[in-house]
């Protein structure tokens, strides 16, 4: 099933039906969340998974989100112990995913965990994607709707402009409040920080009254959120830069005078909301150099900084 221009979906009863019938008949379909657009298929379902892959030209060996409806959901596909029971239920839903402990009989697709015997799974906190997965009842395997490398999605026509051609539908439900992907804690052993992001880690750790380990457990792949440069605008980055030299294009935090500001306020909520689709506006206007304000690195600054290093890593 392949659409010249994908169907655009209301985000009613109506179109989350349509989208369901299209991941049933093996089709993908990028959907709103709360952190950012998600580019979905069944994730029993070997061939769309696949697809999925092509469509964003990721490495197969980086596994994939699954996104369930709830907790008990969430159960059939994995295997909780105390530390994921209570980070669960005290984040989901929400921009948290767990690493555990894969059921292999829960018919997830090879290509989703990429041969690992654990699973990435998180319960959104999206109207949108929430009616969706009910209307589907199924687990829907999700990356961010963006060409493998490049910066994520957090509208509707971010997707389109990255991936119009090899999608099948679209569900436009505006844009994502929190703005970076998920907060990823493997669960499996002492539980460690795999990727800052839309939960502070500090909130966590309160959580769990613990720090989060961030040694990374060496049979652990390298998450591709870890690859040295990714979520990469076009133009070069300088970070914690005062001001823009001659030639750059400042991408302001705080009261600075800047073209382009991720938060006027100097309110981190704001900034990471308004993040990527900052560094889009930054290809939009041409920008090849970019200067970029110290961003305050504690909360979801920490989540903020960690994706405008790997955008300034060399590539
Ligand atoms: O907010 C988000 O998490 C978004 C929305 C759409 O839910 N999704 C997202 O997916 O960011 P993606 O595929 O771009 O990033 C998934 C990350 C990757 O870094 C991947 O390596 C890691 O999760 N991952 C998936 N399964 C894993 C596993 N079994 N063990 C370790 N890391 C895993
Ligand atoms: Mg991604």
């Amino acid at each position: 099933m392949t659409f010249q221009e994908p169907l655009r979906l209301t985000p009613d009863a109506a179109g989350l039906k349509t989208a369901a019938e299209i991941f049933t008949k093996g089709g993908l379909v990028s959907f709103p969340t709360e952190t950012v657009y998600g580019l979905g298929a069944d994730a029993r379902n070997d061939r769309a998974v696949a697809r999925i892959y092509a469509a964003k030209g990721r490495p197969s060996f980086n596994p994939l989100i699954v996104h369930v409806a709830d907790m008990a959901a969430a159960e059939n596909f994995c295997a909780f112990n105390d530390a994921a029971r209570r980070l669960s239920q005290a984040f989901w839903p929400g921009a948290l995913t767990l690493v555990l402990p894969l059921r292999p009989e829960a018919g997830i697709s090879e290509l989703v965990t990429a041969g690992l015997d654990t699973l990435a799974v998180r319960v959104p906190d999206h109207p949108v994607a929430r009616g969706l997965l009910a209307a589907f009842g199924g687990p829907v395997a999700a990356p961010s709707a963006n060409p493998s490398g490049r910066v994520s999605p957090t509208t509707a026509a971010h997707v389109m402009a990255g991936l119009g051609d090899r999608i099948d539908a679209i569900i436009d439900g505006g844009d994502c409040a929190v703005g970076v992907e998920s907060t990823i804690v493997n669960c499996v052993g002492q539980p460690a920080l795999l990727r800052a992001g839309g939960i502070p880690v500090e909130a966590l750790e309160a959580c769990l009254g613990q720090s989060l380990s961030a040694t990374q457990d060496p049979s652990i792949p390298i998450a591709p959120g870890q690859l040295a440069s990714h979520y990469a605008p076009r133009g070069k980055l300088r970070l914690n830069a005062s001001y823009a030299q001659e030639g750059e294009v400042l991408l302001g935090f705080g009261p600075v005078d800047a073209v382009v500001n991720l938060s006027v306020a100097g309110d981190l909520t704001e900034a990471a909301a308004r993040l990527f689709a900052c560094l889009h506006q930054l290809d939009a206007i041409g920008a090849d150099a970019i200067a970029v304000s110290p961003i305050p690195d504690h909360g979801l600054g920490r989540a903020i900084n960690d994706r405008l290093k790997r955008a300034a890593a060399p590539r």
